[in-house]
């Protein structure tokens, strides 16, 4: 799946013959999953048109701050469309917008919207390769660098003139892969490791029973999606569940019992940066399994029961450079045995769910939590999605590898 799936991409165009590649450029972004508004210089509309742009960004296309002739049209809003995008894209861009975007002018809707936008600017300039070559040009893009637009280079070329030389627009694939490649390598992620168990253990009585728990996985696997759509390469143990992950950067490593939670975690522990122990294991089981099917008879039947290996407390005794992140569900006493659970499995910090908050828990697609860190700071969140509560929790981890 591609980075730019789910974002928000506003395109600029200006009015160089390279508008006409726009269309393929609008195509590879709906085609990688984004969602596109288009804003036209009112010059640019001479080299492809709105109804073009408009069909493929299934969009309105806008290029002036509201139509004189239509009494009912609404205006638009330059500072709702630059704070709409996740990122900006001005292609082509040509040396009259460069240099206007240097200087701040907005006489037009594309140019007070740059100015608006909150979002990171890519632009891809696109001119004749005398005007590319100018002083004034060279210190427009020069400009444009030093606010943190993000250029994506002009090729070399057979140009529109029939000169020959520096100024062609990149390729719309080729603008596409830069733009995904350079927000992949800013990912705050971006290679590091992740350890994360999830769902319940079940451990066996015999070949067709056992003890388990109503554990559903979900908090576990959006974790996975949040840290792995931030660029960290998550090894997701997980015990048995429903639940599906599909993304290149998530390994599923499926465990049933404790025991083979423990050792999965165990062989990748050392290379790992972060672990998120979020499963609910089970802290006893069966002591001796029947190998066959148990007979039911009129008497009472007992189960001997043994304790499972604590795999949280035994990497908490064997951590290095990992962050260590524990799970804390709670009846009573809630934030007092949360802080001892950090310093018993020697954490660095734990997710605190009390079964007393309404919507909190297991099964549900809801959690509340408050996270506690080593020096016993708390954080307590509102209820939200399991999503956004992943995210919390993903950005708090961040929070605290950037110290
Ligand atoms: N955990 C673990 N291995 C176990 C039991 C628990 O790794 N055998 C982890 C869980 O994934 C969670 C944390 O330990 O991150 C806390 O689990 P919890 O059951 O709340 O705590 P316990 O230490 O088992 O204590 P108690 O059940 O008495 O509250």
């Amino acid at each position: 799946m591609s980075i730019l799936h789910g974002k928000k991409v506003l395109l600029g165009i200006t009015a160089g013959i390279a508008a006409y590649k726009t269309a393929s450029l609008v195509r590879l972004f709906i085609k990688s999953g984004a969602e596109v508004k288009v804003i036209m210089t009112p010059a640019s509309k001479d080299f492809i048109t709105p109804l073009t742009l408009s069909t493929l960004s299934k969009n309105p296309v806008y290029s002036t701050f509201y139509d004189k002739e239509d009494e009912n049209e609404l205006w638009n809003n330059h500072v709702d469309l630059g704070l709409w995008a996740d990122i900006m894209l001005i292609a082509p861009a040509t040396a009259n917008t460069l240099s206007k975007m240097t200087n701040g002018s907005c006489d037009n809707l594309l140019l007070a919207t740059y100015l608006s936008a909150k979002c990171p600017v890519y632009f891809a300039p696109a001119m004749d390769l005398d005007m590319y070559k100018h002083p004034s040009t060279k210190s427009s893009l020069k400009s444009l660098q030093a606010f943190g637009n993000i250029m994506i280079p002009a090729t070399s070329g057979e140009l529109a003139s029939g000169l020959v030389g520096e100024g062609r627009m990149a390729e719309p694939e080729d603008m596409v892969s830069f733009i995904e490649n350079d927000m992949l390598s800013k990912l705050p992620l971006k290679g590091k490791k992740l350890l994360l168990t999830a769902g319940p253990t079940y451990e066996a009585i015999d070949p067709v029973r056992f003890i388990g728990n109503h554990s559903s996985g979900k908090m576990g696997f959006a974790i996975a999606a949040t840290a792995a759509n931030l660029g960290a390469e998550v090894f997701l143990i997980s015990g048995p569940s429903h639940q599906v992950i599909q993304h290149s950067l998530v390994h599923r490593i499926n465990v049933t019992s404790a025991e083979e939670m423990y050792s999965a975690c165990h062989k990748h522990f050392a290379e790992v940066d972060i672990a998120i122990l979020s499963a609910a294991v089970a802290d006893y089981r069966p002591k001796n399994i029947a190998t066959q099917k148990i007979k039911k008879k009129d008497t009472a039947l007992v189960i001997e029961l043994e304790p499972t290996k604590d795999i949280l407390k035994s990497l908490g005794e064997i951590k290095k450079q990992q962050l260590l992140v524990g799970f804390a569900l709670e009846t009573n006493d809630e934030i007092s045995n949360a802080k001892k659970k950090i310093e018993k499995k020697n954490l660095d910090m734990i997710v605190l769910n009390s079964l007393r908050d309404k919507g909190a828990g297991f099964a549900g697609d809801t959690n509340k939590i408050t996270i506690i860190d080593s020096d016993f700071k708390e954080k307590t969140f509102p209820l939200k999605s399991k999503k956004d509560v992943a995210k919390d929790i993903v950005n708090q981890i961040i929070d605290k590898l950037s110290i």
